[in-house]
């Protein structure tokens, strides 16, 4: 196992009705006046705004309100808030809804205690200080609730980019299951494709005796495979709801993924997916992450067969396990399917004439690489793109 710090300071707040408790938990960090982040009306129609909104009253916190963030959320509602907080002197941003609307919460409290362009920070310039950012989440997906990490698609040019710093983990999160009961069926099948995502990113690594970290992984696949089908079939199943919502933060906070070597390429190689065709972030994985499996198997194949075997309850084939890691593949793209999503370009909606556009875009040149596990050039990368068109 690596060194590592781990520090995840997030105050998680779990259960049902806890969204009107807002007001209390913004006071108890700090915030005296608040701007109300959110997304393209769920929140409106399900009446969390309004809770909200009340719960705030009641604190005596005022507040302002700014909705519309789109899902891989944009470059300029995020200036419209820099902007409402420095007039404003806001001072907490309390985002309700999901992955979208938290990233972009949290580029306005980065963008609000900085002086230049906030695009910086997208581009390699550190965050150092932040506005108190606070979530009430929506659907589980993302892990953003819990991470230091937001994500945002510059218009010009449709970039896709992401930053993060410790000064992003939000200072307290609430998660009721009862809330993501309103999602349609694709949408949750996206999260959960997200967060099996999340986990996969940081079990395969080249990092040896990590069985601490190997096996939480392994957890957090097991309950998903067990409880998605669950919320699927039923969408107020609460328990699978809450299962799912609590595997969503803990595959991304990073306790999983702390002293072991992540690989993350196949998040970059989707998120030009994403960018190019404004599809789901969820959804994009379940095109690439199979086949980024099938490209980088050969690399380790005990590790393949690991997953297979103990995850997707292969047999294992001691003379060829080759054999069994790929059939670990394979269930997990039928699991993906099972559950409603796209498995590859033509089910996206995706372009095999775009593949070199996709490449340009991502940016590696002629020498740079993507990922750890294996270190994926350009030549590389359009290799799983054609892959994935299969
Ligand atoms: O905008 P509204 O009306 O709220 O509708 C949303 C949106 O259309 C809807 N929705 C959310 N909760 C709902 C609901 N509809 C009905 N009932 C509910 N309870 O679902 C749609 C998707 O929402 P979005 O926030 O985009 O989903 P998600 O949480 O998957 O976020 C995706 C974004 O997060 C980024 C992705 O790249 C993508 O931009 N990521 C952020 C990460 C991070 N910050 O740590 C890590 C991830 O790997 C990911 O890259
Ligand atoms: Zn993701």
């Amino acid at each position: 196992m690596n060194n590592f710090t781990f520090y995840s300071p997030t105050y998680f707040v779990f259960g049902k009705g806890k969204e009107t408790e807002a007001g209390h938990y913004v006071k108890r960090f700090g915030g005296t006046k608040v701007l109300l982040h959110y997304g393209g009306g769920s929140v409106v129609r399900s009446g969390l705004l309004d809770r909200v909104k009340k719960s705030l009253e009641e604190e005596g916190l005022s507040y302002l309100e700014l909705g519309g963030v789109k899902p891989n959320p944009r470059s300029g509602l995020v200036y419209e808030g820099i902007e409402l907080c420095k007039k404003n002197n806001i001072d907490f941003v309390l985002a309700l809804g999901g992955g979208s609307t938290i990233d972009s919460a949290k580029a306005i409290a980065a963008g609000a205690k900085y002086e230049g362009d906030y695009w910086d920070f997208y581009v390699g310039t550190p965050i150092k200080d932040a506005l108190k950012v606070g979530t009430i989440l929506t659907i589980a997906a993302a892990g953003s609730e819990g991470s230091g990490d937001t994500v945002i698609t510059q218009e010009d040019g449709m970039l896709k980019r992401g930053a993060g710093s410790e000064c992003l983990r939000p200072a307290f999160s609430i998660l009721n299951p009862e809330l993501t009961q309103t999602l349609p069926s694709f949408q949750t099948a996206c999260g959960s494709a997200d967060i099996m995502a999340h986990v996969f990113e940081r079990y395969f690594t080249n990092t040896q005796d990590v069985e601490i970290t190997d096996r939480l992984c392994e957890s957090i696949l097991l309950t998903m495979i067990k409880e998605v089908p669950k919320a699927l079939k039923n969408p107020n199943d609460y328990e699978a709801r809450a299962n799912i919502m609590w595997a969503g933060m803990v595959a991304h906070n990073n306790i999983v993924g702390v002293g072991r070597e992540q690989d993350w390429a196949s998040h970059d190689i989707e998120h030009e997916l994403s960018a190019l065709y404004d599809c789901a972030h969820g959804a994009g994985l379940a095109v690439i992450f199979p086949a980024w499996m099938k490209y980088v198997m050969h690399h380790d194949i005990s590790r393949f067969a690991q997953v297979a075997v103990r995850v997707w309850g292969c047999n294992m084939d001691f003379a060829h396990p080759e054999v069994t890691a790929a059939e670990g593949i394979e269930r997990f793209k039928n699991f993906l399917t099972s559950i409603g999503l796209p498995v590859n370009f033509k089910e996206l909606g995706a372009d095999a004439k775009d593949i070199p556009a996709l490449v340009e875009k991502l940016g590696l040149g002629e020498s740079g690489t993507v990922g750890n596990f294996v270190k994926l050039t350009s030549k590389d990368v359009e290799q799983i793109y054609r892959i994935a068109t299969e």
